[in-house]
């Protein structure tokens, strides 16, 4: 093997690195590149380096702000947290900010190894393999599944202030644009079919940047024939094209199931499956998850999502667990006048009353999910 992977190892503790440094030796096709003792100074070294990983201790006191600097700057560098620290919290703010792994000291050799090793043979796609997929999905129109979409991928640039893409699945009249008030210069027929003529940037150049904020969107055709001419394939080259780019890519995707819906949800790491609480949408939630099971779906990927959620409904959240064997994963609140407002307005809740409870819903609703995203992909290894 000639492409070497290059570890640099920052820790106060040499001990600590020394015994790291051993564990290092041991492994084929990964060598110490460089060792520090404090944060600040591997920045540069982690930004220059080819093939990079960096071990990074979580004692120091600007260690998760390094973290976040060299992830939003060099998303090539694969970091993996070190701490003493076992709880829940401290591995979401240290996967929060950037790393991809966590590993808890005493560090075993057996651990260690297995994640460098997994390394190696992965050859580097990290970019690829952290990004998040979510789709919002009901086959019936009118439920809110637009309005989600949106909402979430607002919330979530706004709270990781990492790249976030949205895509316009609705090839035939999307709602994305309007809601954001966007007048996209380029839409999903046109990157789809150029998508392989251009690089990064002119990629993220053709997508609409929404306000200053690090979301983008994809938007749906400006005309419907051309909707016809967009495959499952393009589809499926566009997604993995951006997962190499955005930290988030979240779906609106259409309410009839074809093979370009399928693509999306099959990409998806979690389906928000969305619906209202009376009788048909029950029916239809039943549906949609037979449909789910059918493509192999596992439940854990499925988060049922209730909107215009009313206490005092008639029919319980239990009755629905009851009916569709699947948890509710989310309740957001029924509230006409900021929705309408919103939509209206072509602006997110969060932007025309922050303090409305369908705001502060939606906050909490964006961090739940992407602490699961992130800590999930930790436990399914
Ligand atoms: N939580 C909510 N409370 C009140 N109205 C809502 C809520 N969520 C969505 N709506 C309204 O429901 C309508 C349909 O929403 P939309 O997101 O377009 O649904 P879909 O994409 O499923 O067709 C919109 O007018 C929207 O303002
Ligand atoms: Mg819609």
């Amino acid at each position: 093997m000639d492409k070497k992977l290059n570890v640099i190892i920052t820790d106060s503790d040499a001990t600590m690195r020394n015994i790291l440094k051993n564990y290092l030796k041991n492994i084929d096709g990964a060598e110490l590149c460089a060792e520090f003792d404090s944060p600040q100074d591997c920045i540069d070294k982690a930004k220059n380096t080819p093939d990079c990983v960096l071990i990074i201790d979580l004692a120091a006191e600007n260690a998760l702000q390094t973290i976040s600097l060299i992830h939003q700057s060099a998303r090539q560098v694969r970091i993996i947290a070190l701490s003493d620290l076992t709880t829940t919290s401290s591995i979401i703010r240290a996967l929060r900010a950037g790393a991809i792994e966590y590993l808890t000291k005493p560090v075993t050799e057996t651990a260690f190894c297995a994640l460098i090793r997994g390394f190696v043979e992965n050859d580097g796609d990290v970019s690829t393999n952290s990004c998040k997929v979510i789709s919002t999905f009901s086959n019936k129109g009118g439920i809110g599944k637009t309005s989600i979409a949106v909402n979430t991928a607002v919330e979530i640039a706004d709270m990781t202030k990492e790249k976030v893409a949205l895509i316009d699945l609705n090839l035939q009249l999307g709602d994305v644009s309007t809601f954001l008030d966007l007048n996209p210069g380029f839409d999903i027929a046109y990157i789809a079919k150029n998508l392989d003529n251009m690089d990064d940037s002119e990629l993220i150049q053709s997508l609409s940047q929404y306000k200053n904020s690090t979301l983008y969107v994809v938007a749906d055709p400006i005309n419907i024939e051309k909707s016809k001419e967009i495959t499952s394939e393009q589809i499926d080259a566009l997604i993995k094209r951006l997962k190499k780019i955005f930290s988030y890519i979240i779906i609106d995707v259409s309410t009839s199931i074809d093979a370009k819906s399928i693509k999306a949800l099959d990409i998806s790491d979690v389906i928000l499956l969305v619906a209202v609480v009376n009788l048909p949408a029950v029916r239809n939630l039943q549906r949609c998850m037979n449909m789910f099971e059918k493509l192999g779906y596992s439940r854990e990927k499925i988060k049922l999502v209730l909107n215009r959620y009313m206490e005092n409904e008639e029919i319980k959240t239990s009755d629905i667990e009851d009916v569709v064997k699947q948890k509710v994963y989310w309740k957001i609140p029924n509230n006409y006048l900021t929705m309408m407002s919103a939509v209206n307005k072509g602006a997110p809740v969060s932007r025309i009353n922050p303090d409305s409870n369908i705001a502060i819903n939606y906050k909490e609703f964006a961090s739940k999910l992407c602490d699961y995203l992130i800590t999930s992909r930790l436990q399914n290894k």
